[in-house]
């Protein structure tokens, strides 16, 4: 069938605005509200075996894994090594046994991801695919998939199936701790019931649209923009920087927040606008302090926060958006969306084709 944009000028905003159903109708697969419990499709092995996991993707895919990282690594005390598919693939890294392989891929003929997958069966490892399209390859050469569904996805610049692909990962480290016992039965209840609610929160969130376009224009005209977190918002910093590369043709880089003085500092002035990803979590006070150094510089920051955090630290930036308050463990899925938005909305004040950047593709099948 034909996809049009509805109300909306490009796919990449309808896109935007899909993401609440598009969450809840992943999670729903897998979720059991009544129980509060995550029951996986049949990956053929036995969860609690699992004692290594790596997480492959390209691009936005691979931003999703490195979330997944701190998730899992949290959660069921599992180790997890994190790569894109292009090094991965060459590096040709020893896999013991006992160890599954996850490759998230929204179209699942990334022809790098697909050399990773083949080479980590190669080495005997279960292979799983975390992709949006049921009948790609990646999904056919996969022992087991577990599926995003976030229906299909126009704009190039990937947005509703990387929290489609953060939904199921999350569930997956639940399901995963559960599993193995790595936390207790109440807190796995908790942290899906957290996950539940993650839909509704995301539709509170996107009501900031007109606040964050105004904030947008006034960026618009920046020539490089710094984003910083710590923990989980370390990877939608990169994710943040990423979307806006793409889309606005501004040059953009994510950095984790305690990094900052070994580099990027040196770049920070007035010209310099640095949007910062922090929920008051346990790393808040941490991040509050890198902040203070960039406000120091003359820097201008944009803070994405919650409530309690705005109240630490609203004085110190330019702009503030409150986020809803919730457990630390669901943060990406809800920051994720204000980041798409400001993004969106500088490349559209600066006219760009926001639906099909310069250069890039939306699958990229050759090497
Ligand atoms: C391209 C797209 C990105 C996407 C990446 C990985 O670069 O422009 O939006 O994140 O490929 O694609 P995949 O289909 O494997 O998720």
């Amino acid at each position: 069938a034909m996809i049009g944009k509805g109300e909306h000028r490009h796919f990449m905003a309808k896109e935007i605005f899909e993401q609440p159903q598009v969450m809840g109708d992943t999670l729903n697969a897998m979720f059991n509200p009544a129980e509060r419990t995550i029951t996986l499709p049949d990956l053929g092995m036995d969860l609690k075996d699992i004692s290594r996991v790596t997480l492959i993707g390209c691009g936005t895919a691979s931003l999703a894994a490195s979330v997944a990282k701190y998730w899992i690594e949290h959660v069921a005390r599992v180790p997890v090594e994190v790569d894109v598919a292009s090094e991965f693939r060459y590096r040709c890294p020893p896999l013991p046994e006992g160890g599954v392989a996850l490759f998230i891929s929204q179209s699942g003929e990334t022809a790098d991801t697909l050399a990773a997958l083949r080479y980590a069966k190669s080495q005997g490892q279960r292979v799983i695919g975390v992709v949006n399209v049921p009948e790609s390859t990646i999904a056919r050469e996969a022992d087991a998939v577990l599926p995003t569904l976030a229906g299909p996805e126009i704009g190039v610049a990937a947005t509703k199936t990387f929290v489609s692909q953060l939904m199921v990962l999350a569930c997956f480290s639940l399901a995963l701790a559960e599993a193995r016992g790595a936390v207790a039965p109440d807190r796995v209840a908790a942290l899906s019931a957290a996950l539940a609610e993650v839909p509704s929160r995301a539709v509170e969130v996107l009501n900031h649209d007109k606040r964050i376009r105004d904030i947008a224009a006034d960026l618009a005209e920046a020539r490089d923009v710094l984003y910083l977190g710590r923990g989980t918002s370390y990877p939608l910093a990169l994710e943040g920087a990423l979307k806006l590369k793409e889309i606005s043709y501004i040059h953009a880089e994510g950095y984790a927040a305690g990094e900052m003085k070994h580099g990027p500092i040196a770049l920070i002035d007035e010209t310099v606008p640095v949007i910062v990803i922090a929920p008051s979590d346990g790393l808040f006070e941490k991040t509050a302090s890198n902040v203070q150094e960039v406000v120091a510089r003359g820097g201008r920051v944009v803070l994405f926060s919650d409530a309690a955090g705005i109240a630490r630290m609203g004085d110190t930036a330019l702009y503030a958006i409150e986020m809803p308050a919730v457990d630390p463990f669901v943060t990406p899925l809800l920051y994720a969306l204000p980041i798409q938005l400001l993004a969106y909305h500088i490349a559209v004040h600066k006219g760009t084709d926001v639906d099909q950047p310069r250069n890039l593709a939306k699958s990229v099948t050759v090497e």
